[in-house]
């Protein structure tokens, strides 16, 4: 499914963050990247996601194929079409919008009743979201914002989640379930 090869990442041209690294992830399967601050986890998020332009970084060497097709320098547009979704750290939501506002911009590519069955199951996923869809994304609690952030990919149905960090601040009826 993510096949990254021999990697090698610069910022501003001179900083490397990354050298030769790989990893195979197959169907169903999952990877742990563990590593103190600085040892090149996010960097090698954004490089998959395409998002290392937006950070004044890019790959030098290496490759990324993604479901069999070559991804390693294709726009975060494309690479999510081809069903690989980043969650990003922090708070990667419009804060400005409401929950409601944030999966329909997440899900713009979907059909209304992919969108609306989309919604639904995020929301029984996370019923305190759910409370507070139409307020601001920005007044969310640390612990609902994470859910809505994670929401995102789980609207356009993707086949390969990529997270930056796990999913701390999450309820514990989400890790029951
Ligand atoms: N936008 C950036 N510009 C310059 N250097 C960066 C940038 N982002 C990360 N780095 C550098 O790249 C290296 C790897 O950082 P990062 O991928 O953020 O590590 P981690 O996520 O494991 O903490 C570090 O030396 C960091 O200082
Ligand atoms: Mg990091």
């Amino acid at each position: 499914m993510l096949s990254v090869e021999n990697l090698k990442v610069v910022y501003r041209g001179v900083i490397l963050a990354l050298d030769g690294v790989s990893l195979e992830l197959g169907d169903g399967e999952a990877v742990a990247l563990l590593g103190p601050n600085g040892a090149g986890k996010s960097s090698l998020v954004r490089a998959v996601a395409g998002l290392l332009p937006k950070f004044e970084g890019r790959v030098l060497d290496g490759h990324v194929r993604l479901m069999g097709q070559e991804a390693t320098h294709l726009d975060p547009v494309r690479i999510t079409g081809l069903g690989l979704t980043a969650v990003l750290e922090g708070r990667p939501l419009f804060r400005y919008l409401t929950p409601v506002e944030n999966l329909v911009a997440a899900g713009h590519r979907l059909s209304p009743q992919e969108l609306k069955a989309g919604m639904e199951e995020v929301f029984a996923r996370f019923p305190r979201l759910y409370e507070r869809r139409h307020e601001q994304a920005g007044y969310l609690s640390g612990g609902s914002s994470r859910c809505s952030s994670w929401a995102w990919p789980s609207s356009p149905a993707p086949r390969c989640w990529w997270w930056t960090s796990p999913p701390w601040g999450f309820p514990p009826s989400w890790w029951r379930r």
